[in-house]
């Protein structure tokens, strides 16, 4: 099945959130997606299928549901930012997300994850070629990042798209006090970087097929 980027919505926010927690389940607070969907400096990304029919976790929208109610629509437009919204996308299937912060020159990836029962099929490298693809078409010099020490997973991840380890940010997880390695890219711009790159999509791109990324399209 062919996997699809777009930017996140709010209406995905349901989705996200348990991936989010699943993921990150330590994590607090928790990532605050309807304050991170207004925040003009991030940038949230989400990777999706359409709903496969036979999943178990499928809830099939039926035609025969009740239609909102004038009461329904007053609470949905009175609802602060900070309400989930009650719509949660029925017709795909979130199997990853992706943030970054573009701040001056540099962008920082706050988070990626991709959903446990689908790890290991592409996705946390189609969400990382997508949100390298954005800091370079916002004409980011580098992309950055944290990753647990422990994190060696993320970490091969990040190698891969030719990541370096530039330091350690000791006690940075409150969680546990676990130190964080700090990562960069190169200048994204450069030959080096881009020829990388380019061979990584490559080699993603034969072994699970091209992606069909919105976000590319919408710069
Ligand atoms: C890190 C994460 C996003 C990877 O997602 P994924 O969809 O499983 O990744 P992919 O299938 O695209 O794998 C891409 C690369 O990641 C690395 N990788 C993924 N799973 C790995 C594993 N179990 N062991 C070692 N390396 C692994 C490899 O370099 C892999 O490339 P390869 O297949 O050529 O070896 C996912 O494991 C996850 O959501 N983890 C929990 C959240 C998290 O730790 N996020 C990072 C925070 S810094």
């Amino acid at each position: 099945m062919p996997l699809n980027i777009r930017f996140m919505q709010r209406q995905d926010i349901p989705q996200v959130t348990v991936i989010d927690r699943d993921a990150f389940p330590t994590e607090w607070p928790p990532t605050n997606f309807p304050r991170e969907l207004e925040n003009g400096l991030a940038y949230y990304i989400i990777a999706y299928q359409p709903k496969n029919q036979d999943s178990p976790t499928t809830q099939k929208f039926s035609g025969k549901e009740k239609q909102p109610g004038i009461m329904d629509r007053i609470r949905k437009f009175f609802a602060s930012p900070q309400t989930p919204p009650d719509d949660p996308q029925e017709d795909i299937d979130i199997v990853g997300f992706a943030g970054m912060w573009l701040m001056a020159d540099e962008a920082h990836i706050t988070s990626i994850a991709s959903r446990k029962e689908n790890r290991r099929q592409g996705i946390g490298e189609a969400l990382m070629i997508a949100i390298v693809e954005l800091a370079m078409a916002k004409q980011a010099r580098i992309v950055t990042l944290e990753a647990r020490v422990s994190n060696l997973v993320a970490q091969n991840l990040y190698t891969k798209f030719g990541f370096d380890k530039l330091g350690v940010r000791k006690a940075y997880y409150l969680d546990n006090k676990e130190d964080a390695v700090i990562m960069s890219t190169e200048y994204v711009g450069s030959p080096s970087f881009k020829e990388k790159f380019t061979q990584v999509k490559e080699s993603y791109q034969q072994k699970f097929g091209v992606i069909h990324n919105e976000v590319a399209v919408k710069k």
